[in-house]
């Protein structure tokens, strides 16, 4: 008995150092299960419910909620996450309420980081407009290096909805019309915020939303009635979210809208066939603000409790800024509106997330005061949103090449006018989103306007310039507007910068005309009167200029840069930085065009010329837009030839592989997206008259000739057919290669069984 006894000592010795190790351990995916399964296991329902709670920081993003104690509620454990929370030494305060809790789960703080964080850099929509991937994913590396300095864990991006409707005031915030380059975007975003490992301190969970159909309101209404059919949600609204589940988007986020009359929250064909049943996808679902509660709003749900058995039953897993868990889900439980097992599951999800970013190993790895003082605003980060900004910019005209301006041109004295010229404006050049620095009062001297980077580059080059803000608001003169016209008619060139404010287009900011308001146009007329000019468009949505379209030689789209927009501006203008964008968006004529996008089908009449008739037009505009998606100029000029294919026929199976030859025709280096797109010309059901199958974003030296190769593989010739099965046709394909979806080389081929 003794030996025994003696011999039990220390196995019990032993089994306890085992079991501190394991909690000494630090989390690897191994191990993340049994420590999620021995939590679970300790914890109250309350505790539970708490863990599916998110609540709002400090800055309120949406309709505003009771404000209870955030200190209480996290001590009591009915708190797991809190968002938009800027203050950082209280985000420590309240992770230590967390860790002091009885089971001392730690907080996850989530963040709109949506085009930088401290640093500002392009809109999401500029940034796709560069088309180059490892730009975008450089972007959102700062980003994320800058949110975690600053005590973020999460990341609420990226924003993946396609739309084809620039009416819509959140268009800004993602990466265009088509279903191909969004989720090129979605790819290079997750690789930017999330790294290869997640419990690494500088990577951000993210979070691939809203989810979905969002873009597709009717009207362009933000939040509105969202109906499509299964195919087209397959087609053209799933494609980026595939991606993001794909490419490990550790999070997900409910759309506010019905899709076919079921909100996000509670969508299970969304959540759970599709999400994870079709695509596999593991991660956590949260909310968008209040989407559970709203769910009431819409008519979908009763009350507290229904709307909570519903959003948990259908996948959502935890409730942003409404509290409808906290008020419906126990009962829901006792009810047997849901099961003790759903609600574990739930819970599950949430503390992965929060063991596989580290927060259990070190809940403070990202609130450290000295990291965040030395990351914060590096001015290497700057430089990025410079390059960012020039990269992003697309230049529509330039007749007579009259950019880039060099002083061997024509012109030597320079006025820079407009309502966007010099603007101390709160968001101009930026956007909502820039909750990093706060949301109103931040410091817009951060910002680098035109006149401030263009007047003293242009200066130093031996111009002599002028420059005149111009009001937009009654507070503008009589005194105001003749100093410009006699700055304007003074000068040889006039640069005009209009547009609209960053802070007139995002998420509740949808309008019902895209023309360029207050009477822009009219100043522009007034202050060119005829003389040769320039117009840069500081936007955040594709917008209407027919009269400057037809009256101006030249037209830069700056869309909205961020901090670096001068500088920036100044590269494009003076030719330091030859512009290389291409309009991820269709800019239409007229907003009764819209919707107008490029991989449209052709229907059985597609109208050839304005008032044609018998065919699908109209009797007063072009049914074509005024700018194609996939467009943009380059101080040089490239051309196409020799597209090729290696057979006529491929079997069913086979890789396709397209080439061509671009050749720099013109005087200056320059970067060219070469652009793939397809047709299916004899499918089961009528195709889309393009789709985008490839691009490839290349230098090419002045004169320089290169081939560039293209694969398609059955995956990239398959659609989702009326059976709603993703298949290929044997049948006649088109290939189209260009520099834009409209000015195309084109090939073709038989697929054959
Ligand atoms: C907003 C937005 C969502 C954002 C969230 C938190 O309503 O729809 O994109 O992430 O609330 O600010």
């Amino acid at each position: 008995m003794k030996k025994i006894t003696a011999l039990r000592f220390p196995i019990l010795l032993l089994s306890m150092l085992i079991g501190v190790n394991i909690i000494a351990q630090k989390t690897t995916v191994q191990n993340i299960e049994p420590r999620v399964e021995a939590l679970i296991a300790k914890m109250t329902l309350d505790e539970k419910i708490g863990q599916l709670n998110q609540v709002v920081g400090d800055i309120s993003t949406g309709t505003d909620v009771s404000k209870d104690d955030l200190l209480a509620q996290v001590r009591a454990g009915t708190v797991g996450s809190i968002l938009s929370h800027t203050n950082f030494d209280n985000k420590i305060t309240i992770q230590r309420a967390a860790v002091g809790s009885r089971l001392g789960i730690p907080i996850i703080f989530g963040f709109d980081v949506i085009h930088g964080y401290k640093t500002i850099f392009p809109i999401p929509l500029a940034q796709a407009a560069s088309w180059d991937m490892g730009l975008i994913e450089r972007i959102d590396r700062i980003a994320a290096t800058e949110a975690t300095a600053d005590g973020q864990n999460w990341a609420f991006a990226p924003m993946l909805d396609v739309s084809w409707d620039p009416r819509w005031g959140r268009v800004m915030e993602g990466a265009g019309e088509d279903p191909f380059l969004g989720s090129r975007v979605a790819e290079a975003r997750i690789r930017g915020f999330q790294g290869n490992n997640l419990a690494d301190p500088t990577t951000l969970a993210a979070c691939a939303k809203h989810f979905a159909g969002y873009g597709f309101g009717e009207a362009g209404r933000d939040y509105n009635t969202v109906d499509m059919s299964e195919q087209r949600l397959r087609e053209m609204v799933l494609p980026p979210f595939e991606a993001a589940a794909k490419a490990g988007c550790a999070t997900f986020m409910n759309a506010f809208n019905t899709l076919n009359g079921v909100p996000g929250s509670m969508n299970k064909h969304l959540l759970t066939d599709i999400l994870r049943g079709e695509w596999g996808w593991k991660g956590m679902v949260v909310g968008d603000w209040n989407s559970f509660g709203e769910t009431i709003v819409h008519g979908a749900a009763e009350n507290d409790v229904d709307a909570a058995a519903k959003c948990l039953s259908a996948g959502s897993d935890m409730d942003m800024a409404g509290g409808t868990f906290q008020r419906g889900l126990k009962k829901a439980l006792t009810t047997g509106r849901v099961t003790q097992a759903q609600i574990d599951e739930a819970v599950r999800r949430v503390l992965r997330l929060k063991y596989s970013l580290g927060l259990f190993d070190n809940p403070f790895l990202q609130l450290d005061p000295k990291r965040r003082d030395a990351t914060l605003e590096k001015p290497e980060f700057r430089e990025t949103a410079r390059e960012a900004a020039a990269k992003s910019m697309v230049l529509l005209k330039n007749e007579g090449g009259l950019l880039p301006l060099t002083t061997s041109g024509p012109f030597k004295k320079i006025a820079i006018i407009g309502p966007y010229a010099d603007s101390k404006g709160k968001k101009d050049y930026m956007s909502f989103w820039t909750l990093g620095l706060g949301m109103r009062d931040y410091d817009s001297t951060k910002i680098v306007t035109p006149a401030q980077a263009l007047k003293p580059t242009l200066e130093k080059m031996g111009f002599t310039v002028t420059v005149t803000e111009i009001c937009l608001d009654a507070t503008c003169t009589e005194k105001d507007y003749s100093v410009a016209r006699t700055a304007s008619r003074d000068a040889d060139l006039v640069i005009v910068c209009l547009g609209e404010s960053g802070f007139d287009c995002g998420e509740s900011r949808s309008v019902s005309n895209i023309q360029l308001n207050k009477d822009q146009e009219r100043i522009f007329k007034f202050f060119t009167s005829g003389k040769p000019s320039v117009m840069v468009l500081f936007n955040s949505r594709p917008m209407v200029f027919d009269w400057v379209s037809e009256n101006t030689p030249a037209i830069l789209v700056a869309w909205q840069p961020g901090f670096e927009a001068g500088n920036a501006l100044a590269d494009v203008l003076v030719g330091k930085v030859n512009p290389s964008g291409k309009l991820p968006v269709t800019f239409p004529r007229n907003v009764g065009q819209v919707p107008l996008h490029y991989n449209h089908l052709n229907t059985g009449r597609p109208q050839q010329t304005t008032g044609q008739m018998w065919t699908s037009g109209y009797l007063d505009s072009p049914a074509t837009p005024a700018y194609p998606f996939g467009y943009g100029l380059s101080y040089t000029t490239f051309s196409y030839s020799n597209i090729s294919m290696t057979k006529s026929q491929y079997k069913m199976g086979e890789s396709v592989d397209v080439s061509v030859t671009v050749t720099n025709t013109g005087d200056l280096a320059g970067e060219e997206v070469v652009q793939l797109y397809i047709q299916d010309i004899s499918a089961d059901i009528s195709r889309p008259v393009k789709e985008l199958k490839g691009f490839q974003k290349v230098m090419l030296a002045k004169g320089e000739r290169r081939t560039i190769s293209f694969r398609l593989t059955e995956k990239d010739l398959s659609y989702w057919n009326n059976e709603l099965k993703f298949k290929a046709d044997a049948g006649n394909f088109k290939v189209y290669v260009g520099g834009n979806s409209r000015d195309v080389k084109e090939a073709g081929f038989e697929l054959i069984r």
